[in-house]
């Protein structure tokens, strides 16, 4: 028995990094899950391995996130996890140098892809008088970093409309959480270090910012959402939890 079985899962940006890592633990856990993505080829071959359906879904566009969820109710008949994953760091500068650009690509895709989520995923949920969401922020959105001013403010953005929407809808048996991993290694965290001025150092500087050694995995970061997502946390909603070793607690 799988902690998830018969449970219809969205993920967004499920084609990649920590979504796909969720998308593999959920499946193996007896979700059926709905990988979104606007990585075609990659989100394809993943909901194709796990048995799932691959939605392309740009999570900046509220009607293609709307017919998301419409497509999910139409083809699986409802929504019981919806993980509110795809995201992007965007340009490293410091706020007077950075482009207003950047500010609003990753406020749309951070956040406004977040609410859209919720606004067309809640009200199936509060007809099946239930539902999980999961919306991954940050260590970031807790404990600020410079010279990525859009990315810290968008994830902090997550954090409270996830609490304010768990406070919202906690009478309709609806929880939502958010998830705070800190460095993760994935193909974000590699493009991050990438464009750092001195790409060595900043690795091993971001493999020592947690007091635990060494960089979070996607599979805890997996299991970590498999665990709010799950009945084994029934009766948590509102929390915004750190997968970082301890780096916040500094
Ligand atoms: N990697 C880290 O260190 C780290 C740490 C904390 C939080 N996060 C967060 O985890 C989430 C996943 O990041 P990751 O590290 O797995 O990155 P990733 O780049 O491996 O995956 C992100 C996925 O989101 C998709 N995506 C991007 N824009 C999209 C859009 N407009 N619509 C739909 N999908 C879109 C991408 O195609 C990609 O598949 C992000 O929200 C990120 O901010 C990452």
């Amino acid at each position: 028995m799988g902690k998830l079985d018969d449970r219809i899962a969205i993920i967004t940006g499920a084609a990649s990094g920590i979504g796909q890592g969720m998308a593999e633990l959920f499946a193996a856990e007896g979700a059926t899950v709905v990988v979104a993505d606007i990585q075609d080829e990659p989100g394809r071959a993943l909901a194709d391995a796990l048995g799932g359906t691959y939605l392309h879904c740009d999570v900046t566009d509220p009607a293609a996130v709307e017919q998301l969820i419409q497509e999910a109710v139409d083809r699986h008949g409802r929504i019981d996890v919806l993980v509110n994953n795809a995201g992007i760091e965007g340009e490293q500068a410091l706020t007077a140098e950075s482009s207003l650009e950047n500010w609003r690509r990753v406020m749309s895709i951070n956040v406004d892809g977040v609410y859209y989520g919720m606004k067309y995923a809640l009200p199936v949920m509060v007809s099946q008088k239930g539902g999980v969401i999961l919306n991954t922020a940050s260590t970031v959105g807790l404990n600020a970093l410079g010279a990525i001013p859009a990315y810290s403010a968008s994830k902090a953005g997550v954090i409270q409309l996830s609490k304010a929407v768990a406070i919202e809808y906690a009478m309709h048996g609806i929880r939502v959480n958010a998830l705070c991993p800190s460095v993760v290694e994935t193909p974000l965290l590699t493009s991050f270090i990438e464009n750092t001025p001195d790409p060595e150092s900043a690795r091993t500087g971001l493999a020592s910012l947690n007091p635990m050694p060494g960089m979070v995995t996607v599979d805890a970061v997996a299991k970590a959402a498999l665990f709010l997502v799950s009945d084994d946390a029934s009766f948590i909603t509102a929390v915004a939890l750190p997968i970082d070793g301890g780096y916040t607690a500094r």
